[in-house]
């Protein structure tokens, strides 16, 4: 059963389970199927990094606080999105002190939670670097790990039999296969057939690997915009946040091809060839030197011949602040209803960006709350002595 095609009317209770993966998939499915299996063997070809979660109930005073002090719950928001932004050092550069700290986080969570279990310990360390894979954000993997009727195979799978599955100088048959093992990830727009301008086909534009501009239009395909585009997803924070952008971005160049419509006129927009080799030859010098880029560990994030496709090199702040003004120069523009919309000044648009990092810094609310309350204490006093001498009066 591949985790995307999930057979929920399987009885998995009772059964003997056998897991190939260990990624992010794997680690939500192995704690609940060992709960009821009667046993779980987990395949892995190589460990992973794996950070707490710290996932526990919101309480009634953080509760009530939020509640009633709002901008103490959009300065949390504000944190939130902070830590996840500074979360891009110890993806992007092994040698991080944020890279340490994941590091020293993952040994700690493993040796607390599988005390005493060396032999794990080793088969469960990543020997490259933090970010170069999803890390993974759990806190019950481990316990999983560590739980009777569950054990780790780290030999080479050599084939799946009719029964179960042979590894080298060994074989295992089980009632029941779960393949956690990913998706085509590289293949941006499989299976769909893609044509563009003079009949050239997107297969043929992507050979050696997909890219787009700024993961939004490709090359040679007239009016065309995607979200989730090449090079736009992140190891670091919110992929919610990147479509966003695409989003005000693509629709900046919606409304200047369905304005030239409305005044029954046509308009065809093309990013420039050369204005896509550029940016993607900026964001490639990045990424091949970042952890993503570390030979010691493959990934959905990069083709085979090692070129990642699928990342974004920056933080979500500078993709957020690059896709917030639309530059028609960027573009081939054709069509009837070029210059009548087009024309002028309006070469550019400005499509904005949603603000979520702080904008005040703790130092300043706690200044201005402890302002506030000053000032709230000093009307407080003024009120009552008034009131003491209206009823000396
Ligand atoms: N937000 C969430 O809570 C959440 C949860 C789940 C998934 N996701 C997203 O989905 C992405 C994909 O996660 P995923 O776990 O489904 O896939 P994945 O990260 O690509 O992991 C696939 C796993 O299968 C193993 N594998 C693949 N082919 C194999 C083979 N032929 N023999 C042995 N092992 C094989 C891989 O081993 P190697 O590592 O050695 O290649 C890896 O452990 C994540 O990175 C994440 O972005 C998000």
């Amino acid at each position: 059963m591949h985790s995307a095609r999930w057979d929920w009317s399987y009885d998995m209770k009772g059964k003997k389970i056998g897991m190939i993966g260990n990624g992010a998939t794997a680690a939500q499915i192995l704690p609940e199927i060992a709960k009821v299996a009667s046993s779980v063997t987990v395949y892995q070809r190589s460990p992973n990094w794996v950070i707490p979660r710290e996932d526990k109930a919101v309480g009634p005073l953080k509760r009530a606080v939020f509640r009633y002090l709002p901008p103490i719950r959009w300065k949390s928001r504000a944190l939130m999105m902070d830590f996840r932004e500074s979360f891009y050092d110890a993806v992007i550069d092994g040698q991080s002190p944020f890279a340490g700290m994941i590091r020293e986080m993952c040994i700690g969570q493993m040796h607390a939670q599988l005390p005493g279990k060396e032999d794990l310990w080793q088969k469960l360390t990543p020997d490259y670097n933090p970010g170069c894979k999803r890390i993974i954000i759990s806190d019950d993997y481990y316990p999983a790990i560590a739980r009777d009727n569950v054990s780790l195979e780290t030999r080479k799978i050599e084939r799946i039999t009719e029964s179960g599955i042979d590894v080298e100088g060994g074989h295992e048959d089980y009632d029941m296969l779960v393949l956690a093992t990913g998706f085509r990830t590289v293949e941006f727009m499989h299976p769909i057939k893609i044509i563009g301008a003079n009949g050239r086909p997107l297969s043929e534009i992507w050979d050696g690997g997909a890219r787009a501009y700024q993961g939004t239009c490709v090359e040679d395909l007239p009016n065309f915009g995607m979200l989730y585009g090449p090079n736009t997803n992140l190891g670091h924070n919110s992929i919610i946040l990147m479509i966003e952008s695409q989003s005000r971005y693509l629709n900046g160049l919606i409304s200047a091809v369905l304005a030239a419509r409305r005044s029954s006129r046509s308009l065809s927009l093309k990013p420039k060839p050369d204005v896509i080799k550029a940016y993607n030859e900026r964001i490639q010098a990045v990424l091949q030197n970042s952890s993503f880029a570390d030979p010691k560990c493959n990934s959905w994030y990069k083709n085979k011949d090692g070129i990642i496709t699928n990342n974004w090199s920056g933080t979500v702040v500078e993709y957020q602040q690059q896709l917030s003004e639309v530059d028609f120069d960027d573009y081939i523009i054709e069509g009837d209803g070029a210059n009548a919309v087009m024309g002028g000044s309006k070469r550019k648009i400005n499509v904005g960006r949603v603000v979520e990092e702080s904008q005040v810094s703790l130092t300043t609310m706690a200044v201005t709350a402890v302002g506030v309350a000053a000032l709230a204490g000093g009307m407080l006093l003024r009120n009552t002595r008034f009131m003491e001498s209206v009823r000396v009066r």
